[in-house]
Formats: C-alpha cells, sequence, structure tokens
C-alpha cells in the first residue's frame, strides 16, 4: 500500500469520527469482562505510582472510558484522539477528564513530560511502515524511568498482517516484532501478556509493558 502519512490520518480519523457513538456504545463496559486486561493495568498503574506523579496520557483514547478507568486506579490520566467527534464523546461522558483532539505521532507535549503512555488498541490502524516513529515520540515524551503499555491484536508468528477491521483496515503484528519496534526506540520490555479470544472475538490479544530507557538506538545485532 502507498498510502501518505497525513492521508491514512485523516482516513482513520473520518472513519471513527463516523463510527464514534456506536464504536462508544459497543467499548464503553468491555473492561468488566476482562480480567487480564486490568491486570495489566493494574501493574501499569502500580509501576507509575511507585517513580512519580506525573502526568499519564492515554494515546488514541476513543470515547475515554479507559482514560476514566486509569483515573480511578489513581493517576493524573488524561486522553488523546485523532477523532473530533470521540473526544466530544469522552468529555460528555466525563466532565471532569480533560481530553485532547491529537495525533500521537507528534505529541504537543514537552521531552519527558509525561509519567506514563498507554496506548490500547490505537496503533493498529498504522500502516506497519509508519509505526516505528512512533515509539520514538513515545519515548521522547518519557523521561529515564517513564512506564508504557500497549494493546494489539497479536499474529502469532507472523508477519504482520492487514484484516478488515469494522471501522477501518488494521494490522496484527507478531509480539516479538513490536516489543523490537520499542526496544529500537530505547524502551527496555517488563513483561508481556498473551489472551486468547474470548467468545465473540477473531484474534488473540497482545500487551507489552515497557520503561523508558536510552535514547532512540540501532536495533542490536540478535
Ligand atoms: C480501536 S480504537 C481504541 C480506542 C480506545 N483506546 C479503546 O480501547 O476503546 C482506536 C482509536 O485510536 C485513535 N487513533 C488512531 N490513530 C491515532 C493517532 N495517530 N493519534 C491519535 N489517535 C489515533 C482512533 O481515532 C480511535 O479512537
Amino acid at each position: 500500500m502507498n498510502e501518505s502519512p497525513s492521508s491514512y490520518l485523516r482516513a482513520t480519523a473520518d472513519a471513527y469520527d463516523a463510527m464514534a457513538v456506536v464504536y462508544a456504545d459497543f467499548a464503553r463496559d468491555s473492561l468488566g469482562a476482562l480480567p487480564l486486561d486490568r491486570a495489566m493495568l493494574a501493574a501499569f498503574a502500580d509501576l507509575v505510582r511507585t517513580r512519580s506523579t506525573g502526568p499519564v496520557a492515554e494515546l488514541g483514547c476513543g470515547p475515554g472510558y479507559l482514560t476514566a478507568h486509569l483515573r480511578g486506579l489513581g493517576l493524573d490520566a488524561f486522553g488523546i484522539d485523532l477523532s473530533p467527534v470521540m473526544i466530544g464523546l469522552a468529555r460528555e461522558a466525563y466532565p471532569d477528564l480533560r481530553f485532547e483532539v491529537g495525533s500521537m505521532d507528534a505529541l504537543d507535549l514537552a521531552d519527558g513530560e509525561l509519567a506514563g503512555i498507554v496506548s490500547w488498541y490505537s496503533v493498529i490502524h498504522t500502516p506497519p511502515k509508519e509505526l516505528p516513529p512512533y515509539f520514538t515520540e513515545f519515548r521522547r515524551a518519557l523521561p529515564p524511568g517513564g512506564v508504557l503499555l500497549f494493546a494489539f491484536f497479536e499474529a502469532g508468528d507472523g508477519p504482520v498482517e492487514a484484516f478488515d477491521h469494522k471501522v477501518t483496515t488494521a494490522y496484527r503484528w507478531p509480539i516479538d516484532e513490536l516489543a523490537g519496534l520499542a526496544r529500537d526506540a530505547g524502551f527496555v520490555e517488563i513483561g508481556r501478556m498473551l489472551r486468547e479470544p474470548l467468545e465473540g472475538e477473531r484474534f488473540r490479544r497482545g500487551h507489552l509493558l515497557m520503561r523508558a530507557e536510552h535514547h532512540a538506538i540501532g536495533r542490536s545485532p540478535s
């Protein structure tokens, strides 16, 4: 696929603007049935709280329920999303929380400003060749020791594969390949979780918990 960065971002924002209400109804209460996912979020919150009281960004926050969950875990959480309609819904549902329109590949944040970042199924629509700079940007926004949690559709032994997500084309990734991209940008893995699909889900889910360390370096030979 030969899509320019701006065209895929515009297409993703338009697709989520159009589907925002349907998506919000579907996703709002999803965490209640996902104990393993909640455990990863709780581990993330613990790790952030032990070293910082700084802000935590949920990047690609959609309708904001996960940002609210992070706030419930005691974090100073706010949300950023590409889709203005999603941000409108998030503000309406959680008027006490902060939500901003923006793209996670160009954050309007100072270097090291965040204590933690959660990307919960929000890089799934990014074309694979566009994804490495996202991790560089995540790393820039975190200080050394800052914590990153991301959730995605997993692809076993790979390769990375496009699929027909209900909103717009998405990609599933082999967990080792995604962990490698994060490592290249200066993250060190703390742990990972793979969850088998529940009834009604198509793919295995991957979660990676990482800590910011050095700044971006080339991938070391394996
Ligand atoms: C599958 S939804 C996930 C929403 C929410 N995190 C959740 O788990 O329900 C993907 C979200 O990521 C947002 N998104 C995709 N690319 C983005 C980007 N580059 N910057 C910010 N948000 C983005 C979309 O607008 C959409 O709201």
